[in-house]
């Protein structure tokens, strides 16, 4: 039987997906029944605990052949390095009490790094715990850059008639689609195939840059010419306290765009077979990102 934290998430979601349709056992976790109700009518049993509830985790995790890590983002959290660190204790306290012997955990390119990364950060303090846990086997899937974090670019373009951000227009990012992280991580799951403590960098179908992307997405709803531009890291800030984040979860993101401007954060491995993963980013602009696109103009 396998254990999918966050199952009603990105990654999640197609872990637990995937190992249904492989006729594996699953357990899903969520803080909500409702949530992973989609997922019992595929045969998983669905199991509602807070990650922060070690207890909870530990009946979770009983009698696993293997577990699916992760830490949740949160933007409204006011401290969410020290909220990480807490769901980590938590975790490895779990992993521990219930002897789980092999944990896929997903973890970020960048999270050598002890500091200085934002979010990140605590995704090297999560693989730095995992280590101490005795006859733990851990893989750590560090992905690259989410397409995903293009999604709130469709209220940009509604607005301003471009796409806008942190990052530099002219860095060259490993984007992956999140659903080449779950199927890497049920692969995993299912062939066991790692001991000790590994890390496995996922880079995507290749490196793009922002202002590549905005050429894709522009040719894709109808804009030809829509620019990617950097903003001041300060005036992102503001842009997202607005749109709901904490002032703390806005600084995070600020400093990963620092790092990943300056080259502090960056991918280790050279591109590979073994890191490329399938969904090109046309692909995604078809299918989620238009969609999400659409979708906003029918409800405006
Ligand atoms: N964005 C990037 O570019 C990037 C790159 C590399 C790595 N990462 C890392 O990827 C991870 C996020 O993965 P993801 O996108 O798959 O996650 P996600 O979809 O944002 O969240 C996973 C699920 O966790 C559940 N959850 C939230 N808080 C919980 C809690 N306190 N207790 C139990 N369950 C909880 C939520 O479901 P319920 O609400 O139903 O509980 C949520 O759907 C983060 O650690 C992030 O740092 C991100």
């Amino acid at each position: 039987m396998y254990v999918v934290l966050g199952a009603a998430g990105n990654t999640g979601s197609v872990v637990a997906k995937a190992l249904l349709d492989g006729s594996q056992k699953v357990r899903v976790v969520g803080r909500s029944k409702e949530r992973l109700a989609r997922f019992e009518i595929l045969g998983a049993e669905a199991f509602a605990a807070n990650l922060m509830d070690s207890g909870a985790l530990t009946r979770a995790f009983t009698g696993a052949r293997a577990v699916y890590s992760l830490l949740p983002p949160d933007h409204a959290s006011t401290d969410y390095r020290a909220q990480q660190d807490k769901e980590t204790n938590s975790i490895s306290s779990a992993l521990e009490a219930a002897g789980v012997t092999h944990v896929v955990a997903l973890s970020s390119f960048g999270a050598d790094k002890p500091a200085k990364t934002g979010p990140v950060a605590g995704l090297h303090a999560m693989e730095e715990s995992f280590r101490q846990i005795p006859k733990l086997n851990a893989l750590y899937l560090r992905a690259g850059y989410f397409m995903e974090n293009t999604l709130p670019q469709v209220g940009i373009i509604k607005s301003f008639g471009m796409m806008a951000g942190p990052v530099r227009a002219d860095l060259a990012l490993p984007m992956i689609a999140t659903r080449d992280i779950g199927a890497a991580a049920a692969d995993a799951l299912v062939k066991l195939d790692f001991t000790g403590h590994q890390t496995r960098e996922l880079l995507g179908h290749k490196d793009l840059t922002y202002s590549q992307m905005a050429k894709i997405i522009g040719a894709a709803i109808g804009i030809p010419d829509l620019a990617y531009i950097q903003l001041p890291t300060e005036q992102v800030l503001q842009a997202m306290t607005q749109m709901g984040f904490s002032k703390n979860m806005a600084t995070l993101m600020g400093e990963m765009s620092d790092a990943l401007n300056s080259g502090y954060m960056h991918a280790l491995e050279p591109r590979s077979q073994a890191n490329t993963t399938p969904t090109l980013v046309e692909e995604f602009v078809h299918n989620v990102f238009v969609p999400a696109y659409k979708g906003q103009a029918t409800s405006a």
